[in-house]
């Protein structure tokens, strides 16, 4: 690994965390198959460490993977125009959906409305991280139609969703496809993470 990657901590030590989210693509073309319980269960059970750990108790993650629910919510998420954004999503081979939702204050106060929308992105990502510790592709989508998603399938305590993410076994090897398209266009000039690391305490901000 080259030093001025972002892959070296403050101390000059390769961090398990790190390796994980250098290691993390976008993946819209999945191998055959279906994530296992074991690995779903680490992806909640990292999930909700989490969720403990951090205080956010407005976060809520779902995995969702029986036949009929996942097809009707792929079905719901591609429905109307934004729900074009994602073409792929129709023919998938992922076999599990990670929906991630908010329950956000009763008054509608706008700074904690927005404070619930970032702690939710924030646990959508360790539940990702996570599922790539374990060797499982995702990619997060939120050019979805999030009211059809909601009337389907209804989050827990009113929770609004925020985005969801297809969870699945990655390809055996990436050739011509929409997601080598969007590794060339955009996530190769990914930026280094020395530029957008920060060393920060949830507590302090
Ligand atoms: C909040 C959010 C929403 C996203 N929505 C979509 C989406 O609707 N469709 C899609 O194909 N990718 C979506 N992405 C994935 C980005 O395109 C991807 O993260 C970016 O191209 C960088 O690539 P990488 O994830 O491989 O680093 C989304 C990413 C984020 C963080």
């Amino acid at each position: 690994m080259r030093k001025d990657d972002g892959s070296l901590n403050l101390k000059g030590e390769v961090t398990p965390l790190m390796q994980v989210l250098l290691k993390r693509r976008s993946v819209r073309k999945y191998g055959e198959g279906a994530a296992s319980d074991d690995q779903v269960a680490h992806i909640l059970e990292c999930v909700d460490r989490f969720r403990q750990v951090a205080g956010f108790e407005r976060s809520r993650i779902v995995i969702l993977g029986d036949e009929p629910r996942f097809k009707a919510v792929i079905k719901a998420a591609m429905a109307g125009l934004v729900g074009k954004m994602n073409p792929w999503l129709a023919l998938t081979r992922a076999r599990h959906l990670i929906l991630a939702g908010a329950v956000y204050p009763p008054d509608g106060d706008r700074a904690e409305t927005e404070l619930a929308i970032k702690q939710a992105a924030m646990t959508m990502q360790v539940a990702i991280l996570a599922a790539t510790e374990v060797g499982l592709a995702t990619c997060w989508m939120a050019g979805i139609n999030h009211d059809r998603v909601e009337l389907e399938y209804p989050l827990a305590d009113g929770a609004r969703l925020i985005a969801i993410s297809a969870l699945g076994l990655p390809p055996r090897r990436i050739g011509v496809s929409w997601d080598a398209m969007m590794y060339h266009l955009v996530s190769k000039r990914r930026k280094p993470l020395e530029e957008i690391w920060m060393e920060e305490r949830w507590s302090d901000l």
